[in-house]
């Protein structure tokens, strides 16, 4: 770029202070419908078998999350959910999908193990190459493109060393990001990635040397507030302009607007009783065109 080309320092501040125009671009999420959806055992904190689930509540707010991706134009699919599987709902711990392939899950729990093969082989008839990980993974739970990097969260679930896998894999960088608060066991429940090389996290879900890769690596992030935290706000999904939240996370939302995104609240009360939200039901397998939305 020659100097002339620079925007002259009058314009570039005004730039700067103004929220920056978004552009959503079109999405293809792999998803469940939640019909067996139960909280049977308690493999993280957010899960309490004696607690009551209402799974009729549960389909509806899943179903307005559909049609809240389909309103902003976005492509669902779905994989057929399985009896015995409750936890089949949360899509985005299936796999990894980059480019077209994808590094198939390997689950830390035996009571979700079974849910990789069907995975599989839903994206493999879908013409997706599924590579079968060595190490534990659990998909974009812990594996976040962001960019040409990949967050790769560790420290609950997903095996680092699957990190390597994942950059041979790819090809690309992988930043290794350890979790040490066992209500963000997952990745995507302490980060968002939000697209234009943004992102918003809880610092305090991550350890030291995590906090300060992330605070070098994205110095404007959002930095979230416990408060949003703790009912999953960070759990959101972003086209680039429109973030699909949780509706309790008033204050992320209120962020989110400020930096010009569109935060649209859903209600997924149900799922979080098994801590998950809306990236957690959401696998991206993909397609980022413009939206015009
Ligand atoms: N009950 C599920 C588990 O503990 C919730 C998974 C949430 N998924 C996510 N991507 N954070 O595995």
């Amino acid at each position: 770029m020659t100097a002339q080309m620079l925007p002259s320092p009058r314009r570039w501040r005004r730039q700067t202070l103004q929220p920056a125009a978004r552009i959503p671009t079109r999405r293809r999420y792999l998803m469940c419908r939640p019909e067996h959806f139960a909280v049977t055992y308690a493999i993280n904190p957010w899960m309490d078998p004696s607690q009551p689930v209402d799974r009729s509540a549960a389909l509806r707010q899943w179903d307005e999350l559909v049609a809240t991706y389909r309103g902003l134009g976005h492509e669902v699919l779905a994989v057929d959910p399985v009896p015995g599987l409750p936890d089949m709902v949360f899509a985005a711990n299936a796999a990894f999908v980059i480019d077209g392939i994808a590094l198939g899950a390997r689950f830390a729990k035996r009571e979700r193990a079974d849910e990789a093969r069907l995975y599989r082989e839903y994206l493999q008839a879908a013409g997706i190459t599924v590579k079968k990980p060595t190490y534990v993974n659990e998909g974009e739970g812990d594996l976040l493109l962001e960019s040409d990097v990949i967050l790769a969260g560790t420290g609950f679930r997903t095996d680092a060393r699957s990190h390597d896998e994942v950059a041979a894999l790819t090809g690309r960088q992988v930043v290794t990001l350890r979790l040490v608060d066992p209500r963000y066991y997952h990745l995507d429940t302490a980060l968002c990635v939000l697209g234009d090389g943004q992102i918003a996290y809880l610092p305090e879900a991550f350890d030291g040397e995590s906090r300060t890769q992330l605070a070098r690596r994205y110095p404007d992030a959002i930095l979230a507030e416990v408060a949003d935290a703790e009912v999953l706000g960070l759990n959101a999904v972003s086209d680039g302009r429109n973030v699909v939240i949780n509706r309790e996370a008033e204050n992320l939302a209120a962020a989110l607007a400020a930096r010009g995104y569109n935060p649209i609240p859903v209600d997924l009360s149900e799922l979080r009783k098994a801590g998950g939200g809306p990236k957690c039901c959401t696998l991206e397998l993909g397609g980022f065109r413009p939206t015009g939305r």
